[in-house]
């Protein structure tokens, strides 16, 4: 975490069954550093006595609110232990350290903006659709649960324009039509879309069917199924720019694991390339990435890299560690 803040828990509030939202204040009474949607923050959670855990939450109230963050958190029942301290251990007035938010989900307010939220998805959409409605863009929300209990933050959504927002939970409604849903996109349109994999899988086959009509897309991971294959390759070298330990990476195991078994600890989280936590800098070396966070013209840049799952292109990385 490179700029950490020290929070407290000013608010915890149950959102859904599955849900709990947290209200955060500096503890000092400042005001936060501003931020803009789609921008995520990450919490560092003293889940054990040796090593935090950290997780990335969305924020997902009013960004005119300089003194209270909120973010939604599903209790994610075969997680890794962060959500279910959230839900059962943390409590209001807890003292809570997170990061600056960052943003790997930009918003850039087109003229045609559709959202396709899936389940707690919802939490980086809900600051994008009140940004649109505030600058009058034309927009539609696809806003689509398991369960219709599921749904999270609805009546606020509704009461931003209730008319441009279509509801589906598969429990009652069925098997959702999302093709026939998308029907109407044309070149102007912008679909910004947060969800579980099969719902952003579905929707980067169709954008291909219909890459002569030109919509964009922009996507939004909070997880995805990792084959084992991918975060195998070439063999190569990572050097350690501010202890200058030269550490041999096999064919089958990635950096972070290399390091690992070196005893080098780098904060890490999701392991799967989707979170940025483990955003490393590259002093040399041209990495191979693999990562679903930065963008086209970051990766072209070589700046910085994923080490859960990005590899080398280059027999040697020198990297700021
Ligand atoms: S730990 Fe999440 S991107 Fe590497």
């Amino acid at each position: 975490m490179q700029q950490t803040l020290q929070t407290r828990v000013l608010k915890k509030t149950r959102l859904s069954e599955r849900v709990v939202g947290l209200t955060l204040g500096l503890q000092n009474g400042d005001a936060f550093p501003v931020w803009e949607p789609g921008a995520h923050i990450e919490l560092e959670l003293a889940v054990s006595q040796t090593e935090p855990l950290y997780r990335q939450y969305s924020l997902c109230g009013q960004q005119a609110n300089t003194r209270e963050w909120q973010i939604a958190v599903l209790k994610e029942e075969a997680g890794r232990g962060g959500s279910a301290y959230i839900h059962e251990v943390l409590q209001e007035g807890d003292a809570l350290a997170v990061s600056i938010p960052k943003n790997h989900f930009p918003f850039a307010a087109n003229t045609k903006c559709f959202f396709v939220a899936g389940g707690i998805g919802i939490t980086p959409i809900v600051p994008m659709v009140q940004a649109a409605a505030a600058a009058g863009l034309d927009w539609h929300l696809l806003y689509l649960a398991r369960n219709a209990a599921d749904f999270i933050f609805l009546q606020e959504l509704q009461e931003v324009d209730g008319a441009r927002i279509t509801t589906h939970a598969s429990n009652q409604d069925g098997l959702f039509d999302l093709q026939g849903a998308l029907q109407a996109l044309d070149a102007q349109t912008v679909v910004y879309s947060c969800g579980p994999q099969p719902l952003l899988a579905a929707l980067e086959n169709y954008q291909q069917e219909q890459a002569d009509i030109g919509w964009q897309l922009v996507l939004e991971r909070f997880s995805v199924e990792t084959d084992p294959a991918m975060l195998q390759g070439k063999g190569f070298t990572v050097t350690l720019q501010k202890s200058g330990k030269s550490i041999a990476v096999a064919e089958d195991e990635t950096i972070l694991a290399a390091l690992k078994r070196e005893g080098i600890r780098v904060k890490c989280s999701c392991q799967n390339g989707t979170c940025g936590t483990c955003e490393t800098v590259v002093i040399s070396g041209l990495p191979e990435h693999r990562d679903f966070v930065l963008s086209p013209e970051e990766r072209q840049l070589n700046e910085t890299m994923m080490i859960c799952v990005s590899r080398a292109l280059s027999a040697e990385l020198v990297l700021d560690l």
